[in-house]
């Protein structure tokens, strides 16, 4: 069971990839975590990609294919991917169709994640992770239990913020979903993959949905 979960910077896929991971032995494949893990290094290609993921455009089509081809091929003992924030354009579409024929899988499910522009800014604001597990948070919508203490891992060092989380850059993200990303609904509606949810509704409700789609499809 191999699944996309799709929608703009904001929608809540990586919030919901992590709520499905822990529930079905399922592995989150996040180019964002990828990427953000890569412009650390200081390396030449560590530093080209932090300065395009600062400003909110997209990083090039070969190398995200290739972090994900290397991550998929790391991790066999799943039961299956969630794709979040991949693909992005058609040509990555393409590509992970051709890489999943390869391991003898497909794209089982993909899920469209429909939350209104209006709403995005105020939910990249005032968003905020673990340092520690990457956990994600909201000032407003989804605070620690304990403040100060993660829920998940119970570090106490900490929370960041993230560089491309300014209203600017979101307006360039979204910019670019609306030009790069947002065709692959139709291209999966095509290919009768495709369920859209509101992504407007309360985490755990989405969650619910998810769940079920997900688990009918195992
Ligand atoms: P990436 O990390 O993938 O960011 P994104 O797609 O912009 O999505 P986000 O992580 O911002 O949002 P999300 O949908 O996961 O929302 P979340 O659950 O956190 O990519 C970052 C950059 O990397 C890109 O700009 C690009 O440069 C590069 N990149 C990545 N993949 C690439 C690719 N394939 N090709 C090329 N470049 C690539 O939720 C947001 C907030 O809302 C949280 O605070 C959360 O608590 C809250 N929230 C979530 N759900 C709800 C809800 N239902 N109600 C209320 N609040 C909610």
């Amino acid at each position: 069971m191999n699944l996309i979960l799709l929608g703009p910077p904001g929608a809540g896929k990586g919030t919901q990839a992590k709520l499905l991971e822990q529930k079905l032995n399922m592995l989150q494949l996040s180019t964002g975590d990828m990427l953000r893990a890569a412009k650390d290094k200081e390396s030449e290609i560590g530093k080209k990609i932090k300065l395009i993921m600062a400003e909110g455009n997209l990083v090039t089509d070969e190398i995200v294919i290739e972090l994900i081809s290397e991550n998929i091929d790391k991790s066999s003992k799943c039961a299956g991917f969630i794709f979040d924030g991949f693909p992005r354009t058609l040509y990555q579409a393409d590509a992970l169709s051709e890489l999943m024929s390869s391991k003898n899988q497909s794209i089982d499910l993909v899920i469209e994640m429909r939350v209104d522009d209006s709403q995005l800014i105020e939910r990249i604001v005032g968003r905020y992770s673990c340092k520690e597990c990457g956990e994600v948070y909201h000032k407003v919508n989804r605070p620690e239990q304990k403040k100060g203490v993660c829920d998940n891992c119970e570090n106490i060092d900490g929370f960041i913020f993230r560089e491309d989380d300014t209203e600017e850059a979101l307006r360039t993200r979204l910019f670019n979903y609306y030009r790069e990303t947002s065709s692959l609904v139709g291209y999966y509606y095509a290919k009768k993959k495709l369920t859209t949810v509101d992504g407007l509704l309360p985490i755990e409700t989405i969650h619910d949905l998810l769940y079920q789609a997900t688990k009918n499809n195992l």
